[in-house]
């Protein structure tokens, strides 16, 4: 117990079990709901150097730290990702790539296995080479799903992540059977979460209920036709949950994400809520960031939390939501996530839903996640 005496929820003990290195922002591909920061391409801070990330790796095992996961931006993109696997493995983690598969050949496929690469988490936006290419900004599908049958000939289990919004929702049955082609192990459909260039163009990608209703039926069918051979998960939007989802499993307990300046946050968007300093790991060791970091104490045990939540029943399970969410929709990070329905903010996500859907509104074109844009949104203005 920290010494304000407001319990603190470690499930994992007080270790951040979950590390995720974001190696870089840059990346080939151009998807209008990325997690990255609107303003990534205003920070011209230099990246971790491969020594600064083996720092990263040596101070989180000595925290506890066990899952690891690379990401980016597209981590490929950084020619020393087979070198920190080797380092990561020999740490004892349990490895992870989290690529969009845009330069993984032969040749690193065989580099990342010989350096102890646990398992990839490939992107796949449609099952038809023509809306996935529109909607990455690249010709990139054909590229995909030859990388998807690469990654299986070498072994790796495999996640195929399909981020799901209302374009391709349409398709689950489609993108259901090609992942059953390649002999996907494990499938996620993960209804896209509204943050970041996703909150950008959240009217043009938000789905109605009743294709979230007809894509799940349609899973649930899968599933049965396929029983042990592929694993198929479907997360559905918190939009439409009327419960919050238990967002990192809670504030700065399991969770730790290394920014590719060295920033550490307990969540990939947590710089989207103002008034938080972000120390990088330039400045402080791995264990006073998780440990000290007034950012990491903000929002963790309950002490933080609006009576709405303190006195609800199921505040052990949900923790009160999303503390981004909760910034980006009413302004607070300490208010109750609007995603739940006892939030006196609820009607927000109500309102989001109706204007998104509107009769007759307007359809717009997505914002394409590039350097130009980033730049616009940064300085505040619109991208045009
Ligand atoms: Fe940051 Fe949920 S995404 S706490």
């Amino acid at each position: 117990m920290p010494k304000d005496g407001s319990v603190v929820r470690l499930d994992g003990q007080g270790k951040p079990l979950w590390l995720v290195l974001e190696l870089t922002y840059r990346c080939p591909l151009k998807c209008p709901w990325c997690s990255n920061p609107v303003d990534y391409a205003r920070d011209e801070t230099a990246e971790l150097s491969t020594a600064e990330w083996k720092r990263v790796l040596r101070e989180g095992r000595e925290l506890g730290a066990l899952q690891l996961g690379f990401t980016g931006g597209e981590p490929l993109l950084r020619d020393d990702l087979e070198e920190l696997v080797a380092d990561a493995r020999a740490l004892g983690y349990y490895t992870n790539l989290i690529t969009s598969g845009v330069g993984l050949s032969e040749a690193r496929l065989s580099a990342l296995k010989a350096a102890g690469l646990n398992q990839i988490q490939l992107s796949l936006q449609s099952s038809e080479r023509e809306l996935t290419d529109t909607l990455v900004g690249a010709r990139a599908h054909d590229l995909k799903v030859k990388v998807a049958h690469m990654i299986k000939a070498h072994g790796f289990p495999m996640v195929l992540n399909v981020p799901v919004f209302r374009q391709n929702i349409g398709q689950v049955e489609d993108i259901l059977r090609l992942a059953e082609e390649i002999g996907v192990d494990y499938l996620e459909f993960a209804n896209i979460q509204y943050y970041n260039w996703a909150m950008v163009n959240r009217d043009e990608l938000l789905p109605t209920r009743e294709q979230l209703q007809a894509a799940e039926r349609a899973v649930q069918a899968a599933r049965e036709r396929l029983g042990d051979r592929m694993t198929i998960y479907f997360v559905i939007p918190d939009y439409y949950e009327g419960r919050p989802k238990a967002c990192m499993n809670g504030w700065g307990s399991i969770h730790l994400t290394i920014a590719p300046d060295g920033v550490a946050m307990p969540c990939q968007e947590a710089r989207v809520i103002e008034g938080l300093e972000f120390p990088s790991i330039r400045d402080k060791s791995l264990a006073w960031l998780w440990n000290e970091s007034p950012t990491f104490r903000k929002f963790r045990g309950d002490e933080w939390m609006s009576t709405t939540c303190r006195s609800c029943d199921e505040k052990e399970k949900d923790f009160g939501g999303c503390r981004c969410q909760a910034f980006l929709l009413t302004g607070d990070a300490a208010n109750t996530d609007p995603a739940c329905s006892r939030s006196p903010h609820h009607h927000l996500i109500a309102e989001a839903i109706a204007k998104a859907h509107a009769p007759g509104r307007r359809i717009q074109p997505l914002v394409l996640r590039n350097d130009r844009n980033s730049r616009l949104l940064g300085e505040g203005g619109g991208t045009g």
